[in-house]
């Protein structure tokens, strides 16, 4: 199963870089922020054109992976992620994780929409990851270890890059944009979480929840890539103002700061 896997990762690579080239960044981009980055040069193959690859079905998610410059670095972007909720395997979720890999990838740049858990958040609020934590039940390692890409048993005591967390910080004081820290929470979903579990989220040390992003670190920390990870807090968590939680107020509230995320990123990027 393990040479498997590993061979469906090496099938899905060789193709990418046949359209696509190689990259030393990776980026993975969540919910109404995957149209917001743009890339010199692009060159654009669709999921369903790579072979045995997952095509992502979530709102708000495109299908197609990117490869192009920014700022004179070779970048190359999922614009639609996988998710456990969609019904996907730890090892589909991962699987672009380790194709950038594959094509040259040393550093991995995760978005995403969140609730925010930390009362003293507000919705629009970016929020640098400096911990995560697992609440999904499933691991995207568990199976046979492929031993190409890590050990068994990987270190997470440095989930998020320190080096890389600073120079988010750096650019964000330079352009004037509040950059707020803390611990994203992975849950399942689909459903949002009730008002206990968000809670209990508080308790146990989360700052915000989301469905995503998790995996995609856990898998490249296995492989050796370094990550930064911003969030985006789309709304307060379930429970905490007296309103019902949508994904059309998900997608509203990562539309209004989109230009402010996007230009965070391409600063950060350039200054890599
Ligand atoms: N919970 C989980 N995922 C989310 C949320 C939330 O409140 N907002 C955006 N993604």
């Amino acid at each position: 199963m393990s040479q498997a896997s590993y061979d469906r990762i090496v099938k899905a690579a060789d193709a990418i870089r046949e359209v696509c080239g190689e990259a030393e960044i990776g980026l993975i981009l969540g919910s109404g922020l995957s149209d917001s980055v743009t890339l010199e040069d692009p060159k654009v193959i669709a999921y369903q054109d790579i072979p045995d690859f997952p095509v992502s079905t979530a709102i708000g998610h495109k299908s197609e992976w990117v490869s192009g410059t920014l700022g004179g670095k070779r970048v190359c972007m999922m614009r639609g992620r996988f998710h456990y909720y969609e019904g996907w395997t730890g090892e589909d979720i991962v699987l672009p994780v380790r194709v950038m890999k594959l094509l040259g990838v040393k550093t991995l740049i995760v978005t995403n929409a969140a609730g925010g858990v930390n009362l003293g958040f507000t919705p629009g609020d970016l929020m640098l990851i400096t911990d995560v934590i697992n609440y999904s039940g499933v691991n995207p390692l568990i199976g046979p270890n492929i031993d190409e890409f890590g050990p068994r048993f990987p270190d997470m005591s440095r989930a998020l890059d320190p080096a890389l967390g600073e120079l988010a910080r750096s650019c964000a004081r330079r352009m004037g944009i509040t950059l707020r820290e803390g611990v994203y929470m992975w849950f399942s979903g689909p459903s949002y979480e009730t008002p206990a579990e968000i809670r209990m989220a508080r308790v146990l040390g989360a700052d915000a929840v989301g469905m995503s992003t998790v995996p995609e670190i856990i898998a490249a920390r296995h492989c050796g890539i370094n990550v930064l990870g911003i969030t985006c807090i789309t709304n307060m968590a379930a429970g905490i103002l007296d309103q019902p939680l949508s994904h059309t107020e998900v997608l509203e509230t990562g539309k209004r700061v989109q230009a402010d995320f996007t230009a965070l990123i391409r600063r950060v990027v350039r200054e890599m």
